[in-house]
């Protein structure tokens, strides 16, 4: 496991070029960045790659998630999972994106201070609980906070890394805990899905569109599926778009000239504006855009070889992983020119490819909440700004750090309210 990946990959870069390989403790993994090798990568047939170490994670989310399938059997599900994810149904969730963010922003004083994690934390939990699970009673919604909570903090990154830790020890030690507050979270699925599955033809949430749902034979997704696939989504949704979130409000407050910029463009839309009219903001996508750049929170992803690959001199076996090194394909110069400095303006300028820019990977495995997350971060970022003036409530730089699967910002950024744009 690497403390700190991203000098790691600079300096292997600046040593030895595309390709190098790691030796990993759940095997070889050769990092790319090249756009003509991640296109490769990304366009090659689905079945010539398996999951990199899916025992790893399913102890999080099963072995039925679309994170630990792999061929015909991924292809089949992505299908069936991918159209809550798009176009009018996801649209459906911008008020509730936007009611989630106030209901925080209510919780805080001008004068006061807060980590920007723990705020983003929480609304991207909220977003999750309601529009995907559709936990809407606030009772409820505080019971599953806490669960999830606990599920969540108990994922120790150790235990992904060593295998050998995966034991329970008699019953007690992290695997232990991580196992019982598994149970936990996955006992609340299954009564939620039974709450669900007798009006799921009545209501917008993204649980009912799954118990809905027909693979191509007419069979709908399995208890088992179900279960796993919302604790994917939580998993893969929940700490990414709130670290995304964090950074961005780090970085808009530390470069001035930007905050204005993108002041001024909130400004145009008036009191109200609807969430379409703030998703269509080319400004402000340029900064969600600019950010996921600067500070993918997934730094690769990963394919394992099931046939052999030819890269350059090399002929990789099957078994090697090839990862696609999306910290260091965020940092061409030829690209992305200073590529440490934050300038939104990158992506008014010009488009880049999918091979060129992919904070959200790429292939028949590109992330599957995409759209759903950008669609959230816009919309969060819009109203938290809109409604606060807010300032960093600390001087230096913040630096990215190791947590669980992915980097957040070291310390979460700490923010202080100035004042209340808005009456709460
Ligand atoms: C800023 C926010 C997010 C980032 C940066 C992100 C990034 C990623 C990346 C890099 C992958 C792996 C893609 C690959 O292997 O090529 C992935 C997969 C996935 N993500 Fe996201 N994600 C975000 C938010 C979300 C959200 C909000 C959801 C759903 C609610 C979600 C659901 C998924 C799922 C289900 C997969 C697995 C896809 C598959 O294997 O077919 N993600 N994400």
């Amino acid at each position: 496991m690497l403390a700190r990946p991203n000098q790691m990959f600079r300096r292997w870069r600046d040593r030895y070029g595309e390709p190098f390989m790691v030796t990993s403790p759940n095997g070889q993994v050769v990092e790319v960045w090249e756009p003509a090798t991640v296109r490769r990568v990304f366009t090659a047939d689905h079945d010539d790659f398996a999951v990199f170490s899916p025992d790893s994670i399913a102890i999080l989310i099963g072995h039925r998630s679309l994170l630990t399938i792999a061929g015909p059997t991924h292809r089949r599900e992505r299908k069936l999972l991918g159209p809550p994810f798009h176009g009018a149904r996801m649209r459906a969730y911008g008020e509730a994106m936007i009611e989630l963010t106030r209901a925080r922003i209510a919780e805080l004083d001008a004068g006061s201070s807060f980590v920007a994690m723990d705020l983003t934390q929480g609304i991207s939990l909220d977003v999750i609980l309601r529009t995907v699970f559709g936990v809407d009673d606030a009772r409820e919604l505080d019971v599953y906070r806490t669960v999830v909570i606990e599920a969540i903090e108990s994922a120790a990154p150790v235990l992904f890394f060593f295998p050998a830790l995966r034991r329970e020890f008699g019953g007690v030690g992290p695997y232990a805990r991580l196992v019982a507050r598994q149970r936990r979270f996955v006992d609340l699925l299954k009564g939620q899905i039974e709450r669900v599955r007798p009006q799921a033809s009545e209501r917008a949430d993204i649980l009912s569109m799954m118990l809905e749902a027909r693979y191509e034979d007419g069979e709908p997704m399995s208890d088992e599926s179900l279960v796993d696939e919302l604790r994917t989504l939580l998993l893969a949704g929940h700490e990414t778009t709130a670290i995304t979130l964090a950074w961005a409000l780090y970085l808009v407050h530390r470069h001035p000239a930007v905050y204005h910029r993108l002041r001024e463009e909130l400004d145009g839309l008036g009191e109200s504006p609807t969430p379409e009219a703030i998703a269509h903001l080319p400004y402000l996508d340029a900064v969600v855009n600019e950010s996921l750049r600067l500070h993918p929170v997934v730094q690769e992803v990963m394919r394992t070889l099931t046939k052999p690959f030819e890269l350059g001199a090399y002929t990789l076996p099957p078994g090697v992983t090839i990862a696609v090194n999306i910290f260091l394909a965020h940092r061409r110069t030829e690209l992305f020119p200073e590529p440490e400095e934050f300038r939104p303006e990158r992506f008014l300028d010009r488009t880049f490819s999918p091979f060129e820019y992919m904070p959200f990977g790429g292939g028949p495995r590109r992330c599957l909440g995409a759209a759903f997350a950008l669609y959230e971060m816009k919309l969060v970022l819009a109203t938290l700004l809109g409604d606060l003036e807010l300032d960093l409530a600390s001087e230096g730089p913040v630096e990215p750090v190791r947590r669980n699967l992915t980097m957040a910002p070291r310390g979460g950024v700490p923010l202080r309210v100035v004042r209340r744009r808005r009456p709460a």
